[in-house]
């Protein structure tokens, strides 16, 4: 039985092989996918997201338009440089995606209801969505979801967007606090697992002759955009981050990260805006269980690998 899942995302480079990944990935089932803000903006996230499920004759899939931009009202900055000028890359959707069915947000509380009780939530863009909905619908809004996988924070390392925040949880601090204090069940991949989450242009260049997936042509093209990207911030980096991965991953290879339970809150103003804070000390002060979230520590990237390779190279791709 696969797991179901509802994805939050923000394509994106790493957001758009994570949803290859979920879309290849026999004990994924993608039952929607939020696209919002973040990497690229929420018209050219939802644009990216449709390319992709059409290659993978996937438009069954409801996508759901996310946020336009952060609770604060901030303006949103974007990411080109690492993503893209349209979020994939060099790569530009075509021209007839134009007339996308998109959902509004209400379908959301539909796709809760239609999966009660059997129902993951994976976010690994922005948090705006999911604070949203404790806005909208009250604290009880998610009681039906089994779990929150979410790529955010940083925790004994540096961040990726200020000196003391990784982006997910920057760009949207006031959204990020309230998902991390109010969800329940939290798996947390924070930048101390996901930096190590490399793949490398070996791998790709591998996948990028042998995959028998329709999502073939992208992948050299994409990788190659966000792996120069990268190797400009930090020299000599061997490969490319593939941070919203590991939480697709994790769910049907648990065996992958080493959590440890902590309570997480979210700097949400000032300088160190963004930052998520836990108590890693011995003897860490005494919170309520239910407050309490896995925060992966570390990750099996051997394993990330292989398992990666595996699901690009299965034949038996079609629709789920
Ligand atoms: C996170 O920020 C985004 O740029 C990536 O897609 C990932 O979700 C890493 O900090
Ligand atoms: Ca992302």
């Amino acid at each position: 039985m696969a797991y179901n899942v509802l994805l939050f995302s923000d394509p994106g480079i790493d957001d758009s092989f994570a949803i290859m990944y979920a879309l290849l990935n026999p004990d994924l089932n993608i039952v929607g996918i939020v696209s919002g803000y973040g990497n690229t903006p929420k018209e050219q996230s939802v644009k990216n997201t449709a390319y992709l499920l059409d290659l993978a004759g996937r438009e069954d899939i409801p996508i759901i338009a996310g946020a336009a931009g952060p609770l604060s009202g901030e303006s949103v900055q974007f990411y080109p440089e690492i993503h893209g000028p349209e979020g994939l890359g060099p790569i530009k959707p075509p021209d007839s995606l134009q007339k996308v069915e998109v959902h509004d947000f209400n379908k959301i509380l539909e796709i809760i209801n239609e999966y009660k009780g059997d129902l993951i939530i994976v976010n690994v863009g922005r948090l705006t969505e999911l604070a949203l909905m404790f806005v909208l619908y009250g604290d009880n809004v998610f009681k039906d979801v089994t779990a929150f996988y979410i790529m955010g924070g940083a925790f004994l390392v540096p961040g990726n967007i200020s000196a003391e925040a990784e982006a997910n949880f920057y760009s949207d601090s006031i959204a990020a606090n309230i998902v991390m204090e109010k969800a329940h069940n939290i798996y947390l991949y924070p930048l101390n697992v996901t930096n190590k989450a490399i793949i490398t242009p070996e791998v790709i260049n591998y996948l990028s002759e042998n995959s028998p997936t329709p999502f073939r042509p992208l992948l050299k093209p994409a990788f190659d955009y966000y792996f120069k990207a990268y190797q400009k911030n930090i020299p000599g980096i061997k490969g490319a981050p593939f941070h919203d991965v590991i939480p697709l991953m994790a769910i049907t290879n648990p065996e992958i990260v080493r959590y440890i339970p902590r309570r997480v809150r979210v700097e949400e103003f000032g300088k160190a805006k963004g930052k998520s804070i836990a108590d890693f000390r011995p003897k860490p002060d005494k919170e309520p269980p239910e407050t309490l979230d896995n925060i992966g520590m570390e990750a099996d990237i051997q394993k990330f690998v292989i398992n990666f390779m595996e699901v690009f190279l299965q034949g038996d791709f079609g629709k789920k």
